[in-house]
């Protein structure tokens, strides 16, 4: 199969074909995820609770974001490998700048940030330096003690026309790929429509352009509590390489996620 690229994430948006992730850590599950033919492996901040125990994903450093993309990118073929900016790396553009070479340097194809306006130079910057960005709204994990727990986002009419004025600025700043996590599915759909970039949704309902699942919800290990908008289905399958075949041909016919794993 060939390589999956920002450019072949667009073709997917226009031919209407939803776009496949999920999150990876090391070499093995990597593998297993890309002979399934999922599109995109995400080295997310998340392995801070699913790898470390952690409550949030703060403590989660570069040096160990870099380490984890390493073991990833080492053997993977097909998935764009896409890598997490930890909590405070990309508090400045300078930081931001120095922090992604080393993501980019340990096999990341694309760094994801989390956050809107504010970001708009730092985003600039990255691309300019050659540098692809995906940006991530709604739920940003990394503002949990700001929201006061992890909590839907853009419920209310003013802070929804927010997140779609940010979106709106960080694809015009040149983000690539947008990750929008927990939000009713209408803001969901409202900003998969406004953008030309691919929208990835993880809780922001089936209209979103591909979704994105924690491998460790999916898997139904987790060791903390399953969301809401996540799915066991190693438990309908008994098999991880079915488990991840099955929710990726779910994504694929739009029937994941269902009302059921989504918010209204
Ligand atoms: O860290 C992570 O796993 C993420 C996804 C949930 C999108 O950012
Ligand atoms: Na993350």
């Amino acid at each position: 199969m060939k390589k999956v690229s920002v450019s072949s994430l667009l073709a997917q948006k226009k031919a209407n074909q939803k776009i496949t992730a999920l999150t990876a850590y090391d070499a093995s599950f990597a593998k297993l995820f890309d002979e399934q033919g999922i599109d995109i492996l995400l080295i997310g901040d998340s392995l801070g609770m699913v790898l470390q125990g952690e409550e949030t994903t703060l403590p989660v450093t570069i040096e160990q974001m870099a380490y984890h993309t390493r073991c990833v990118s080492k053997s993977v073929q097909t998935a764009l490998v896409m890598a997490d900016m930890p909590f405070m790396s990309y508090a400045t553009p300078a930081q931001a700048y120095d922090n992604a070479a080393k993501l980019m340097s340990a096999g990341a194809q694309m760094v994801k940030l989390e956050g809107g306006e504010w970001l708009l130079e730092t985003i600039q910057g990255l691309v300019q330096r050659s540098v692809p960005v995906c940006g991530h709204l709604g739920l940003t994990p990394q503002s949990v003690n700001v929201f006061g727990g992890f909590k839907v986002q853009g419920r209310e009419e003013e802070k929804a026309q927010k997140l779609i004025d940010d979106a709106i600025a960080l694809e015009k700043a040149g983000i690539q790929l947008l990750v929008l996590e927990c939000v009713p599915t209408s803001l969901g759909q409202k900003v998969s429509a406004k953008l030309s970039i691919p929208v990835i949704g993880i809780g922001a309902g089936s209209h979103t352009d591909g979704q994105i699942l924690v491998m460790h919800d999916m898997l139904g290990i987790s060791a903390n509590y399953m969301p809401k908008f996540s799915k066991n289905y190693l438990i309908e399958c008994g098999d991880i390489r079915q488990a991840v075949c099955q929710y990726k041909e779910e994504v694929r016919n739009g029937i994941f996620p269902s009302s059921a794993h989504s918010f209204e």
